[in-house]
């Protein structure tokens, strides 16, 4: 694996080895046992977008893997003053070991990787949000035991969160549907790529159908990065896209509820669900900073024998 772009690029199988070494690495945090597998080595953060959890776990991650991490943010780069992103790439190439970027356009980490000599990974676009998902994907696995057999219900914007979650959970085995408006539905490609899987993905607009026997229930904010200046039209088109009591009784009786963060609570989620599932939540936001130690590691370099 050279770069993390997008789900769709990686395989079940390349997915599969993340979690695992994610697993392992997390086992091993707790227990106290260091891997300095990145010892010496250097990435650099570009933000061009606000962060909380995938600033903080990728400085910390590097830190523990005995790397540094550079916060580089827009204001201060001469990315936010024009200069080329085919350019940056090849400047910070000569510099520092791998790339993480937080952006708009998914074409913008698409250039880095092809224009700089370096690792790349995509912190969120507009488009997806891989890291979230592989995190995602390793708290299933922990609660849940597996993901064959599953059901992962989306309801929400079809955004940067729902096309990275109907590609993971489709490719690890897992069955998917997704409730969203008409006119806020997942990407073409995505939708594309899901329908290969026949009656393992279903789309509606009704969030009651799409919860029915889930064991995961997923949702994200209805205004995303970027999108501010249409929250109120948002409001009104996402009025209904909410997990609540309601939603859960559909739901298997023991499904649980995952959300990326930051949560508008009384917009997609009631302040009662969220509160209810904090545990799974605050789970899946720490595995963020395992399963990007898993992918720093896959794709820097120095891998454990
Ligand atoms: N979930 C997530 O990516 O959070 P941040 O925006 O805080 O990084
Ligand atoms: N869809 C959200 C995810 C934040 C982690 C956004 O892009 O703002």
């Amino acid at each position: 694996m050279n770069h993390l772009l997008k789900m769709l690029d990686l395989s079940k199988e390349e997915i599969v080895d993340i979690l695992n070494l994610a697993d392992q690495l997390k086992y091993e945090n707790k227990n106290g046992i260091q891997h300095h597998l990145l010892k010496g080595k250097t990435l650099g953060m570009i933000f061009q977008k606000s962060s909380t959890r995938t600033r903080v776990s990728f400085e910390t991650g590097m830190y523990q893997l005995g790397g540094q991490a550079l916060f580089l943010s827009n204001r201060d780069l001469q990315i936010g003053r024009g200069e080329p992103v085919q350019d940056t790439a090849r400047v910070l190439s000569r510099y520092i070991d791998g790339i993480m970027i937080r952006t708009f356009e998914q074409k913008e980490v698409e250039d880095l990787a092809e224009y700089g000599s370096i690792p790349v990974i995509n912190g969120l676009t507009d488009f997806c949000h891989p890291c979230q998902v592989l995190a995602d994907l390793m708290t299933i696995r922990e609660f849940k035991g597996r993901f064959d057999g599953l059901k992962m219900c989306y309801i929400g914007d079809g955004n940067n969160m729902a096309n990275s979650l109907i590609v993971g959970c489709l490719k690890v085995g897992m069955e998917v549907s997704v409730a969203c408006p008409e006119d806020y539905r997942p990407a073409r490609e995505v939708l594309e790529f899901a329908k290969k899987y026949g009656e393992k993905f279903f789309i509606t607009d009704s969030p009651l159908k799409a919860a029915e026997n889930a064991d995961v229930l997923f949702t994200d904010v209805w205004t995303s990065m970027g999108e501010e200046a249409e929250t109120e039209k948002r409001k009104a088109a996402f009025k209904g896209y909410q997990i609540n009591d309601e939603i859960m009784a559909a739901a298997k009786p023991d499904a649980m509820v995952q959300h990326c963060l930051p949560a508008h609570r009384g917009e997609e989620i009631t302040a009662e669900v969220f509160e209810a599932h904090a545990d799974e939540i605050f789970e899946e936001a720490e595995n963020r900073l395992h399963a990007q130690k898993a992918v720093m590691v896959k794709v820097m370099g120095g891998e454990k024998e």
